[in-house]
């Protein structure tokens, strides 16, 4: 049974911790936060659901790395989110320090951990988190995918008025405006969605996702936390239980799709170790130019966070 800790007790910390309790497939979960008593509360408030909701992980709250010791998965969500107007990008500086010294406190008393990071903007959050770990790149991932992929597969259980769980999907790229999701290989119980929503209606709700990180913001005030902290849950549980699960998920590219030395939403084998394998599809010419623009966008971040 695992040990895993959650940095950042705030709104995806939090729901991280409190989804991966309910599974009851770790033996400890740890939130750490900088602010006072904050991890320790809400660590007590999801142990004190325990009994209701029928699982036997045990939370505690701290903020001392000590009691992260040991850990087989961290998951970072520590950082400021996003308000209204801002871009992933106006987070870069503050959340680059943070993440840069949150790895550093972890890796202090976890030798060989997974690291999720969730921060944003995302897949330069995790360029540093790998640049600060130097772990293995398989070790060192990030969540956008699982999340972006929801959302695009909400919308289009909405439009057909079927379940969500019958849309299968993926969607590449960035965490930004420029993610790339991609029709072709969408099915509602493996019938092409093509098939069943026509192209203007398809090419809405593919640009209906790519805002639709903006679009929770612009209705709540900050940036959501209920499908982001499920889907950082549904990554660990697939490495805790060696699931072997395919998901986009931010990975360091080594020549796959052409591009090289870039963290960026691909679809992966996830399970105990993390990443298992780097899936190459067989993208079409537009899909690979959608895919390389996006990764020229996060490129572009890389650099600014290089330069600082
Ligand atoms: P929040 O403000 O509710 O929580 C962030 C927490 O981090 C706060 O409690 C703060 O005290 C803590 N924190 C700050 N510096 C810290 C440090 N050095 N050590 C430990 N804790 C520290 O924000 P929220 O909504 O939980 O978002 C967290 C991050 O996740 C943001 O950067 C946000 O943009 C990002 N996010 C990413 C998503 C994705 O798909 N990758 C989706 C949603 C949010
Ligand atoms: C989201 O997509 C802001 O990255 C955050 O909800």
């Amino acid at each position: 049974m695992s040990k895993v800790t959650v940095i950042g007790a705030g709104n995806v910390g939090a729901t991280v911790a409190n989804v991966l309790a309910h599974k009851d497939i770790v033996k400890q979960i740890v939130l750490v936060d900088i602010v006072g008593d904050l991890a320790k509360g809400k660590a007590l408030d999801t142990w004190q659901q325990a009994p209701i909701d029928n699982y036997s992980t045990s939370l505690m709250g701290t903020n001392d790395y000590k009691d992260t010791a040991n850990s087989d998965i961290v998951v970072i969500t520590a950082g400021i989110p996003r308000k209204p107007g801002m871009s992933r990008d106006d987070l870069i500086s503050t959340n680059a320090n943070i993440v840069t010294s949150v790895v550093k406190s972890v890796l202090e008393h976890s030798k060989n951990p997974i690291i999720i990071v969730v921060s944003n903007p995302l897949d330069v959050m995790t360029y540093a988190a790998f640049k600060a770990a130097g772990l293995d790149s398989s070790k060192v991932f990030g969540m956008a995918g699982i999340l972006d992929t929801a959302r695009y597969r909400a919308f289009i259980a909405t439009e057909l008025n079927v379940s969500p769980k019958d849309i299968q999907a993926i969607l590449m790229g960035g965490h930004g405006d420029t993610m790339v999701p991609l029709p072709r290989y969408t099915t509602v119980s493996g019938i092409p969605v093509t098939e069943l929503i026509e192209s203007t209606v398809l090419d809405a709700i593919v640009e209906r996702t790519k805002g639709g990180g903006g679009e929770l913001v612009k209705l709540m005030g900050t940036s959501a936390w209920y499908a982001p902290g499920a889907a950082a849950a549904q990554m660990v549980e697939a490495i805790v239980k060696d699931e072997n699960r395919i998901f986009p998920v931010c990975a360091k590219l080594d020549g796959q799709y052409g591009l090289n030395n870039i963290f960026v939403g691909v679809p992966v084998v996830l399970g105990k170790g993390g990443i298992k394998k780097i899936i190459e599809l067989k993208l079409d010419k537009d899909e690979m130019k959608l895919l390389h623009d996006s990764a020229d966008a996060v490129k572009e971040v890389m650099e600014v966070f290089d330069k600082m």
